[in-house]
């Protein structure tokens, strides 16, 4: 790591995160930024800027918290394309396509698997992510699920143990032995490089038994509780992560009121992934019935061959916004502090001081322009941990 000071000069918008004055971004107009050992020294107003060794002039740009994307299946082989050209014909989404990717994953090198999600911590680090969650689910039997986690801790240290995603194949007929497995010898191969437990809960995939079994065995080996929640009809999964302290509901697409009124009442996340729904063809869920009851909400990609092939976090932000009746601060919000709570992180997703020094300068004078400008490359310069990538 680079040794001494660096300011962040002449922004001309920082947005903080801070909550303070009723403005959640705690946006600060002419500010700078000192950054110190890779964290967040001190902000405030530019003429009031300390020395420092090295100036960044972000001449008059805004500046944000990179992005905290608290979902990504990043640990696959293959692609689907031909599935999500199907789709784009008229084919409904159904999942049943995990199974085409865990063939492939289970025949790729360690290499193979190690350089995709290279390729990918890559592409979402061009694009504002310094944060990423990495979720195995395409290995489901020990050895791949192991392998899978071991290669995503080598990215992050948010790494989730997903190896109740699908029954495979060879557990079709008995998916009580498979939970058995899930619970037993896979969970202690992968608990050791993982510091989360998910399961799809959804007709097809897991139902609410299993998928509490799966959950509670994975809070005795000491994982935390996240989960794919009513993303392809309505079901038990959203009041079920309730129910478990989960930090994170995920998907949320089909939700009842007393859905919407668990959420309220919890410290539970409902992170939204919007590329899914793009890439699936689906209705959105609604951001803005979440938002008025008061629940927490995050946005991430759900980056996967299947369902939402996007590594972009200003992509999710616009589709939230144009699709899911978020205003432009609240998907902001949204994808830094949002996906930070979903994580259960302090140290990111806001930029005060004592924070890691993950920041995006766009090209742009404020956040506004991520969902006004959409699909177009915004991201100036990223800094993670203080350090120009
Ligand atoms: O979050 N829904 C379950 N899992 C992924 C999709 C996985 C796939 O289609 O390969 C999701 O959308
Ligand atoms: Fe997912």
């Amino acid at each position: 790591m680079t040794r001494g000071t660096l300011l962040v000069d002449h922004i001309g918008e920082l947005v903080t995160n801070d909550g303070r004055d009723g403005d959640p971004l705690g946006i600060r107009r002419d500010a700078a930024l000192l950054i110190s050992d890779g964290e967040v020294a001190w902000t405030g107003p530019a003429r009031h800027a300390p020395a420092a060794d090295r100036r960044i002039d972000a001449g008059g740009a805004a500046v944000l918290p990179g992005f905290v994307d608290s979902h990504a299946h990043l640990v696959f082989a293959g692609d689907r394309a031909a599935e999500f050209a199907a789709r784009m014909a008229g084919e409904p989404y159904t999942g049943g396509g995990i199974r085409t990717t865990v063939g492939a994953t289970r025949a790729a090198s360690d290499d193979a698997l190690r350089a995709t999600v290279g390729r990918l911590r890559a592409e979402m680090l061009r694009q504002g992510t310094t944060t990423v969650e990495i979720k195995s689910g395409y290995g489901l039997n020990v050895a791949d699920e192991a392998r899978s986690l071991r290669i995503a801790a080598e990215f992050t240290g948010d790494t989730t143990f997903l190896g109740a995603h699908v029954v495979p194949a060879e557990y079709a007929d008995r998916p009580d032995d498979y939970v058995g497995l899930v619970c037993g010898p896979m969970l202690a191969a992968a608990a050791p490089y993982a510091r989360w437990i998910d399961v799809f809960c959804e007709r097809g995939a897991f139902d609410a038994d299993h998928a509490r079994a799966i959950l509670a065995c994975g809070q005795a080996a000491g994982l935390g509780v996240r989960l794919h929640a009513n993303q392809l009809g309505p079901g038990p999964g959203v009041r079920l992560g309730v129910e478990m302290g989960a930090a994170s509901v995920d998907h949320c697409t089909h939700l009842s009121d007393a859905d919407v009124d668990a959420l309220a009442g919890s410290e539970t996340v409902a992170t939204l992934l919007p590329g899914a729904e793009f890439s699936t063809r689906s209705p959105y869920p609604d951001a803005r019935r979440l938002l008025d009851a008061g629940v927490t909400v995050a946005l991430a990609t759900d980056c996967n061959p299947g369902s939402s092939y996007t590594s972009s976090m200003p992509f999710c932000v616009a589709l939230a916004v144009r699709e899911m009746r978020m205003t432009p601060a609240e998907a902001v919000w949204a994808a830094t502090a949002g996906g930070a709570a979903a994580l259960r992180r302090t140290d990111v997703g806001r930029l005060t001081p004592g924070a890691r020094a993950d920041l995006i300068v766009l090209d742009a004078p404020s956040h506004l322009h991520l969902a006004y400008r959409p699909g177009v490359p915004l991201i100036r310069q990223v800094l993670h941990n203080g350090v120009p990538r």
